[in-house]
């Protein structure tokens, strides 16, 4: 048994969740941590809503309210839109309780103390109408490096550099368009030079992530800079030192203050729980992590969050900080960008499909197989209405659906329990080895979230399944000295639906768990979230959290059947979806358009 912490990028909450925001790291995070649970290993998932920053104050002067009432609103919108997709966070929580206003602060003074962090002067963008400072990425011009018009502030997405604003050309405020103004203003900086050779060392025994992540992150060191973390702001945590606490106009940026919530969730996790301590074996060194999130946030975990782990343990100087010695990351999982009908993802255009929208059409079970089938694990990719209608009908609902539904309705009709398997011949054995055998590799595949490969594995075992059942042809054997023999054949077709439905589980936990049922289970086979209403710990605001029961009976190996368990009529598990669907999607999608 390890300890596995499974961190998962934060959403901002500035709207609700499109597609593509849990194709990149929602999915991928919740089939990693439910294979691993199953595998017999103690999980640790982990995120909430991201509430400080731009982001949520631009959407709140959008709708006309203030950010806290923006951050409220679209935490519990986002917290809905995940469970409803069936994520197993152990705690989704959010960025604006006290308990992690005050981790943010115990790092944040750590760092300090050990002189990794250090006052400055720098020249900050702010709109020169309201005098509110800009952040880098609301800074937009072009790249003095490579000349590209659209870089950002903080970054060029198109040679991959470092940029500080006040370095880009031509700049102008993302907002509303006008040439920011520059001043002097003091600020806090985290000197990332000092972790440099840290970094190269600790990145070059990462060798099992994936490849371009790794280079990535390797050529960042080659030019780190002291880089801000505070701002001109009135929406963030409060600077803990002397002098700076009760500023109003001087916040910690949103960045520092978002990755530290890996930290501050599994504080209040194991507050939560009881044992206060008990988030420590999760981020000690024995215990092993893996982030998910989207690409563009790799700098971030691959550098930026090992740079604050390491000072706020007293390394490579210094003495660690309350909170003790912090593990870095294990693996940094980051997914690529999912495009929609050939256009790029954005709530602005309407270039969106809602999270919520597709539940309600088409089930949870049907987004994340299409989703773990066709997201964009290792490339761009496309997400198109004739696919996922497609993949829906032939891959679910002839494949996986068909074999559950006449195997199980054969046995329900002519049996009603589990028949026991008289005399095995050939081809029952072949069956039965080939579906046992599926387990090590396809968990090998899943340990190093090569996601689409493994359900591609698990779909073969269902098309297996399929083939037995056809070539037995257990409905033929109706003689009654063929009884015996088709009961054998039922009895090996239900195990390799049952094995097919552990296969699947990590992919499918609502439909897995149905199948169970039919199958004569009565304890619970893979949990869900569930939203609660909980206080602040600290005598804040109440919050509703996802929390849940994931110690449940899945467990990651062929079982053999309950022979004699009554067998219950099947429910068809999806949905076949007409054609005109595709349709229907396209004209709400250029609907939206303005
Ligand atoms: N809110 C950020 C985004 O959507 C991601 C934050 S991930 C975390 O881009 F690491 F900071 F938590
Ligand atoms: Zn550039």
């Amino acid at each position: 048994m390890s300890r596995i912490l499974t961190a998962v990028a934060w959403p901002y909450a500035n709207g609700p969740r499109h597609i593509g925001h849990v194709a990149g790291f929602g999915v991928p995070s919740d089939v990693f941590s439910r294979y691993q649970r199953m595998a017999g290993n103690e999980v640790l998932m982990v995120s909430g809503t991201d509430e400080h920053g731009t982001p949520i104050q631009v959407q709140a002067d959008r709708e006309g309210v203030s950010a806290r009432e923006l951050a409220d609103r679209y935490n519990r919108v986002i917290a809905e839109d995940l469970q409803g997709l069936g994520l197993s966070y152990d705690l989704f929580t959010r960025t604006t309780t006290r308990n992690h206003y005050s981790v943010v602060q115990t790092i944040f003074k750590s760092l300090y103390d050990n002189g990794y962090v250090t006052e400055r002067s720098q020249l900050s963008a702010i709109d020169p109408v309201t005098g509110r400072g800009l952040p880098d990425r609301y800074v937009e011009g072009t790249c003095p490096i490579c000349s590209y018009d659209g870089a950002r502030g903080d970054q060029c997405d198109n040679c991959g550099n470092q940029l500080d604003p006040k370095d880009l050309i031509n700049p102008r405020s993302k907002i509303d368009g006008k040439t920011p103004a520059f001043v002097e203003s003091a600020q806090f900086f985290l000197e990332l030079p000092a972790f440099a050779e840290a970094l190269g060392g600790w990145l070059q025994t990462r060798t099992d992530w994936r490849p371009n992540v790794l280079k990535f992150s390797q050529n960042l060191l080659d030019d780190l800079r002291p880089r801000a973390i505070t701002r001109d702001l009135d929406w963030g945590v409060p600077i803990p030192l002397p002098g700076w606490s009760d500023r109003e106009d001087k916040r910690i940026y949103v960045w520092f203050d978002a990755v530290i919530g890996y930290l501050s969730a599994s504080v209040e996790w194991a507050r939560r729980t009881g044992d206060p301590d008990a988030w420590r074996p999760f981020w000690g060194p024995d215990a092993t992590s893996a982030y998910f999130m989207g690409k563009d946030n790799v700098v971030f975990h691959s550098v930026i969050w090992p740079a604050l782990l390491l000072g706020a343990s007293g390394k490579p100087a210094g003495k660690p900080g309350p909170l003790g010695e912090l593990a870095l990351p294990g693996e940094v999982v980051s997914s690529e960008f999912l495009t929609m009908e050939g256009k790029k993802f954005s709530s602005s255009r309407s270039v969106v499909i809602y999270v919520r929208d597709v539940l309600e059409r088409y089930g949870a079970d049907a987004l994340r197989y299409y989703l773990a089938a066709a997201g964009p694990e290792s490339s761009d990719t496309d997400f198109t209405w004739s696919q996922f209608v497609t993949r829906n009908n032939t891959e679910l609902v002839a494949g996986w659906g068909n074999l559950v539904n006449r195997t199980v309705s054969m046995v329900e009709k002519n049996i009603g329990a589990i028949p026991p398997a008289g005399e095995l011949l050939g081809p029952d054995h072949a069956a039965l080895e080939g579906s046992r055998a599926a387990f090590g590799p396809i968990g090998a595949l899943l340990a190093r979230s090569q996601q689409k490969a493994a359900l591609a594995e698990a779909m073969k075992v269902v098309a297996e399944a399929n083939r037995y059942l056809s070539e037995q042809a257990p409905w033929k054997l109706k003689g009654d000295d063929e009884v015996a023999r088709r009961d054998t054949v039922l009895h090996v077709a239900l195990q390799l639906v049952d094995d097919a439905k552990t296969l699947l589980t990590p992919f499918l936990p609502g439909s897995s768990e149905q199948v169970h049922r039919m199958l004569g289970g009565t304890e619970v086979w893979s949990g869900q979230p569930e939203l609660q209403e909980v206080d602040d710990l600290d005598g804040g605001p109440g919050y509703p959290v996802l929390m849940g029961d994931y110690d449940t009976e899945a467990v990651w190996e062929s079982r053999p059947l309950r022979v004699g368990h009554q067998v219950a009529k099947p429910v068809p598990l999806f949905v076949k979806l007409d054609p005109s669907v595709v349709d229907e999607e396209l004209a709400r999608l250029e609907d939206a358009a303005p």
